[in-house]
C-alpha cells in the first residue's frame, strides 16, 4: 500500500493599499516596508495536494493542465514556475521531515488571462494544502511567513479581511495578521482589466529594480504617515481619506518603476484614460478612487452601495475589456 496524504486549500488573492514595492531580503522576501491590504472573494485559487509513494516527482497541473506545457501564463515568472514551486514544497518537507513527491492540482476562478495576481493566490493556497496534507500544525503567523517565501504578497492572502504585513527582521517577525475581518467594511474592488498581455516584466524582475530609482527612498519617507492613513480609514471607514491614499501610492510605485534603470512602464494609454476618468467621475458623485499593481488594469474600490452604477461606467469605458466585482474576502482555509 503507497502512503498517500491530501488535502485541497483554497485562498484569495489580495490588493494592496499599500504595497510591497523592494525587497531588503531576496531569498527570504523581505520588503523593506510595512504593507496593507484586503483580500478579494471573487479571486480565488484552489489547490489539491497528494504526497505519495506513488509520485517519482512532483506533479504540477495548473487549470487540468501539467504546468511545464504552459508557455504564456501570465503573472508566472518566465518559465521558472514549476522550479518556484518545488523548491516551495521542498520547504515543506523539510519542516515535516518527510521526503515524498507530490501530486499538486492548482486551479483558480478568475481567467489566467486577466492579469490579476495570481502568485498570491497561488502561493498561499499551495503553502496551507501543503502543510494540511502533511498534518503540520502551525500557527496562522507561521504559516503567513512560509507563504511569504514564496511569494511576498502570498503572506497577506493567509489571513481574513484587511491584512497588515509586518516587515520584520527575519523570516520568522515577517508576516501578516488579520486588522479587520471581511464584513467589517462594505467595500468592493472591481477590477478593471484593459491589457490580457503577459507582462513583459515580472514582479519579482520589479522588486529587484526598484532600488535603481532615485524616488525609491523618497516613497520610503512618505510610508509611515501613509500607513496611518490607511490604518485610520479602515478604522472609521472613511472613502476619501482610504481613496486619496492608495491613489497616491499607487501613482508612487509606478514612477519608481518609471524611473527604475532600465525603466519599467507597465500602464498602457487606457490605464492613464481611465485613471482621469475615474477623478472626472467622482467629480459627479461617484465615489471610486483607484489602485494599480505591476500591470495596466485598474482596481477601483468603492463602496458596495455604488458598485453597480460605477460597474455600468467601467463595462462602457473605452479600452475596458471586462470587470471582475470583489468584495472583502476571507483568508486561506482548507475544505
Ligand atoms: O508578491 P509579488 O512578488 O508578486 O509582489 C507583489 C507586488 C505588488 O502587487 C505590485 C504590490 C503588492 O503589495 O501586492
Amino acid at each position: 500500500m503507497n502512503r498517500t496524504f491530501k488535502a485541497i486549500a483554497v485562498a484569495p488573492a489580495n490588493i494592496a493599499f499599500i504595497k510591497y514595492w523592494g525587497q531588503k531580503d531576496e531569498e527570504l522576501n523581505l520588503p523593506f516596508n510595512d504593507s496593507i491590504s484586503m483580500n478579494l472573494d471573487n479571486c480565488l485559487t484552489t489547490t489539491t495536494v497528494e504526497f505519495s509513494e506513488k509520485y517519482k516527482n512532483d506533479e504540477i497541473y495548473f487549470n487540468t493542465q501539467p504546468l511545464d506545457k504552459i508557455v504564456q501564463l501570465p503573472n508566472f515568472v518566465n518559465g521558472k514556475e514549476e522550479e518556484r514551486i518545488i523548491k516551495h514544497f521542498d520547504r515543506i518537507r523539510k519542516i515535516a521531515k518527510i521526503n515524498l513527491r507530490a501530486k499538486i492540482i492548482s486551479q483558480n476562478n478568475f481567467p489566467s488571462s486577466s492579469g490579476i495576481a495570481s502568485s498570491a493566490s497561488g502561493f498561499a493556497a499551495l503553502t496551507l494544502a501543503g502543510i494540511k496534507a502533511l498534518g503540520l500544525n502551525l500557527s496562522e503567523k507561521e504559516i503567513s511567513s512560509l507563504a511569504r517565501l514564496g511569494s511576498g504578497s502570498a503572506c497577506r492572502s493567509i489571513p481574513d479581511g484587511f491584512v497588515f504585513w509586518y516587515k520584520g527582521k527575519d523570516h520568522e517577525s515577517s508576516c501578516a495578521a488579520s486588522l479587520y475581518p471581511a464584513d467589517w467594511w462594505k467595500l468592493t474592488d472591481i477590477v478593471a482589466v484593459v491589457s490580457q498581455e503577459k507582462k513583459e516584466i515580472s514582479s519579482l524582475d520589479g522588486h529587484q529594480l526598484a532600488k535603481t530609482s532615485p524616488y525609491f527612498q523618497k516613497r520610503l519617507e512618505q510610508l509611515p504617515k501613509r500607513i496611518v492613513k490607511i490604518k485610520k480609514a479602515l478604522k472609521i471607514k472613511n472613502l476619501k481619506f482610504l481613496g486619496e491614499t492608495i491613489e497616491e501610492e499607487a501613482i508612487d510605485l509606478h514612477i519608481i518603476a518609471m524611473s527604475s534603470k532600465p525603466a519599467v512602464f507597465y500602464w498602457n494609454g487606457a490605464t492613464i484614460e481611465l485613471m482621469k476618468q475615474i477623478r472626472k467621475w467622482r467629480e459627479d458623485g461617484l465615489m471610486g478612487y483607484f489602485t494599480i499593481d505591476a500591470g495596466s488594469n485598474l482596481h477601483i474600490i468603492c463602496e458596495q452601495k455604488q458598485e453597480k452604477e460605477i460597474n455600468e461606467k467601467l463595462i462602457n469605458f473605452p479600452g475596458v475589456i471586462k470587470t471582475i466585482i470583489n468584495h472583502p474576502g476571507k483568508g486561506a482555509k482548507t475544505i
